[in-house]
């Protein structure tokens, strides 16, 4: 196996998905994060709950207190992209949103080292496409062995709850290099994850299996074929699934899996794709799932 080469790692976006990157990276591959997000509050908070499942790790006696501290110190806030100035590799997390997605490759563009790899956990939107927006001059430079190109951009998919999840989905955009794509596989490794590659298509391979289950999940409810928990109980227990399909909705947010929706259905152009209905509804209610309190279940 390649190795990384990740001395310093920076996190963009300190929510569930960022918090648990950073986490698993200072953990289980030992190396020192950089996590910043738009939110300060976000940040401590996203710190407040590193600690909890670090406290948990070490009363279940997966490790020591030892350990818990130095991976907890291997993480720190910073309040901007220029404090990543050093960083080897930046996985960025934040909403799945394209505009935003391309704004923050083109700082990491121009605040970062030339040679860091600019990862995306993005779930569904094109790798290619923010590869392009970030370096545009360069889409088509095979010079330079992809260091100051966008072969440097690649999709690093992992999966929620991270800590749990064995599964980093690894993309690569049309210009990403092998040299880049092994570092990453090679870095997911050292995080403890299993590595699938997928082409970069709509959702990938896994949200576009997942995301239409669930949406089709949505339908069910919505035209009143089944209630909420015979939805869900007919998943768990007739298909073996930890969580039923809207309970699962409300665990990844609404508002995520209606932008992946929407980005199946833009990027294929098939009615297939087309969101629900209710779920458009429940995103325009700020019913958003697990995160904001109320989705199809409620958790307040
Ligand atoms: N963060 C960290 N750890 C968590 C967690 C979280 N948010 N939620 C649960 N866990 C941990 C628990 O602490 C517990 O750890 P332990 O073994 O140390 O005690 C372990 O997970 C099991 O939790 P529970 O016993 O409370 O509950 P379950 O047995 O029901 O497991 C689950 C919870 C692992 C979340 C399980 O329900 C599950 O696997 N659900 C499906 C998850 C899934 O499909 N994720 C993928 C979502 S899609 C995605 O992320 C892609 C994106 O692009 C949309």
């Amino acid at each position: 196996m390649i190795a990384h080469g990740i001395r310093t790692l920076g996190v963009l976006g300190a929510g569930q998905m960022g918090t648990g990157i950073a986490l698993v990276s200072a953990l289980r591959a030992k190396v020192p994060v950089l996590l910043h997000d738009r939110s300060q509050d976000q940040v401590i908070k996203g710190l407040a709950f590193v600690d909890k499942l670090l406290e948990k790790d070490v009363s279940k006696g997966r490790i020591s207190s030892e350990e818990a501290k130095e991976a907890r110190d291997r993480i720190t806030g910073v309040d901007g992209v220029h404090a990543m100035r050093d960083v080897d590799m930046v996985v960025e997390a934040v909403s799945e949103n394209l505009s935003l997605k391309q704004k923050i490759f083109q700082q990491f563009a121009t605040e970062l080292s030339p040679e860091a790899i600019l990862a995306s956990n993005t779930s569904s939107i094109s790798i290619t496409k923010i590869a392009a927006s970030t370096i545009p001059e360069c889409v088509s430079a095979a010079s330079d062995a992809g260091k100051k190109t966008a072969g440097r951009v690649v999709g690093l998919h992992f999966f929620n709850p991270v800590p749990v999840m064995k599964l980093v989905e690894l993309i690569s955009a049309l210009q990403t290099t092998s040299d880049t794509l092994d570092r990453a596989r090679s870095f997911a490794t050292a995080c403890g994850k299993e590595v699938t590659t997928s082409k970069d298509v709509p959702g990938f391979v896994s949200n576009a299996l997942l995301m239409p289950f669930i949406n089709e999940a949505i339908m069910c409810l919505e035209q009143g074929t089944a209630t909420r928990d015979d939805i869900d109980t007919t998943m768990k227990l007739g298909m073996n699934h930890p969580m039923g399909p809207l309970q699962l909705a409300d665990f990844i947010g609404l508002d995520t899996c209606l932008a992946i929706q929407e980005t199946l259905y833009a990027g294929t152009r098939d009615s297939k794709y087309r969101p629900s209905v209710l779920l458009e509804r429940m995103v325009d209610a700020g019913w958003y799932g697990k995160k904001s309190g109320k989705g199809f279940y409620d958790y307040n």
